[in-house]
């Protein structure tokens, strides 16, 4: 059996209460699989919290950040920058759409986004909604990085992408570059596994279903 990646992306959800009730209710139930690396990317507001309680406690849990500066550091107030992250994440989010649509991030900030945090040894979460958009990008990732595809039609709508078709997607990338691919848009417990059986499909990217843990903990085991 091949290794997979679940991941969830909290986006701009959950208190520290909220938080708090969702680690309590997810390591009641949740039983680790070596072959299931579990990513929780909080915002940044709960990363230290998730971080102290379910980073290497219950086997494969990693912790990402949704967002970090194209600077390092220095005068740039209300950035949080890669080496500030690495201490709690070993993942990243970058060119997520929702950041490229609503907060204008471009090809070249996403490049500085992607070789600030592989200089503080963070692997970059890269997401693209088409093979156009992984042009200009290649160039900066190395192996330790990850591609997640997400259609837009697919992102909160309830309406995945065919898993055939991302799957050849996968494939494409994977023919030429030694990276991981994820799917993500509208994954669920009930359709998690219609892209995780594909072959070149490494595992998935989840937004709305990981906020419950309840959800979450079924996709992680229909994966
Ligand atoms: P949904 O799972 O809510 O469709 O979100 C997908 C996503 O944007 C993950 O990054």
């Amino acid at each position: 059996m091949k290794s997979l990646i679940i991941a969830a992306n909290w986006k701009s959800n959950k208190t520290l209460d909220e938080d708090d009730l969702f680690v309590s209710k997810f390591i009641n139930s949740y039983k680790a699989n070596d072959l299931k690396e579990i990513i929780i990317c909080p915002s940044f507001t709960g990363i230290s919290f998730i971080s102290s309680k379910l980073k290497g406690n219950y086997g494969k849990i990693s912790i990402g950040a949704q967002n970090v500066s194209s600077f390092s550091q220095g005068s740039f107030t209300g950035e949080v920058n890669a080496m500030q992250l690495k201490d709690f994440c070993s993942y990243c989010i970058v060119g997520h759409s929702e950041r490229r649509i609503n907060f204008s991030e471009d090809l070249s900030i996403i490049n500085d986004k992607i070789k600030n945090l592989l200089e503080a040894e963070i692997a970059p979460i890269i997401c693209v909604s088409s093979l156009d958009q992984l042009d200009g990008i290649l160039s900066s990732i190395n192996g330790k990085s990850i591609i997640a595809y997400e259609p837009l039609s697919a992102i909160g709508s309830k309406d995945p992408a065919n898993p055939i078709e991302v799957n050849k997607f996968s494939r494409e990338i994977k023919e030429k570059f030694d990276v991981k691919v994820l799917y993500g848009g509208s994954v669920n417990s009930e359709n998690v596994s219609d892209f995780t059986n594909q072959d070149s499909i490494d595992g998935v990217l989840v937004g709305g279903e990981s906020l419950d843990p309840i959800s979450f903990l079924k996709i992680i085991e229909n994966a």
